[in-house]
């Protein structure tokens, strides 16, 4: 089945503790398994940025609920684009939060890395992955 990738960046509307984000993450990837949807959501203070990969019809529906979402605002869609494999195999949803120092990055770093084994374009080639490395900087 031909799947999309979609990122988009917001702005949180307050600061969020770790126990609004857990929540997030908890309702993101039980809702996200049941839609064959796969990503990850970047937090780092201020800023949300996050991927979806699944069918187009399925995250443009998704992607307007989310934007309604009053935990975040200003929402833009930096890419929306076929994508001939998921980044994020593992996850219906990961959540990392780069306020945090402690978070483990390691299971990303070899996600990324079994993606771009899988087809050596992609690293260079994925604006997803590429914009995830400048969100982390
Ligand atoms: C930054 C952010 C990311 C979110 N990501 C997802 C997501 O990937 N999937 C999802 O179902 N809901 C996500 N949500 C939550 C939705 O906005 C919404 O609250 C939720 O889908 C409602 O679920 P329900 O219809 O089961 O009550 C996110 C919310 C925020 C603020």
């Amino acid at each position: 089945m031909s799947i999309n990738q979609l990122v988009y960046v917001s702005q949180a509307t307050r600061k969020m503790s770790s126990i609004e984000l857990n929540e997030i993450l908890r309702v993101a990837k039980n809702n996200n398994q049941t839609m064959d949807v796969t990503g990850s959501l970047f937090y780092n203070g201020g800023w949300f940025l996050q991927v979806l990969e699944g069918p187009l019809d399925t995250l443009n529906a998704l992607y307007k609920k989310i934007e309604k979402d009053p935990r975040h605002k200003n929402s833009r869609i930096l890419y929306n684009e076929p994508a001939k494999f998921r980044t994020f195999t593992r996850w219906s949803m990961n959540m990392t939060n780069l306020e945090d120092r402690q978070a483990d990055k390691y299971e990303q770093l070899i996600e990324v890395i079994e993606a771009a084994k899988t087809d050596r374009k992609i690293g260079a080639a994925s604006p997803a992955v590429t914009l995830l490395k400048i969100f982390k900087e």
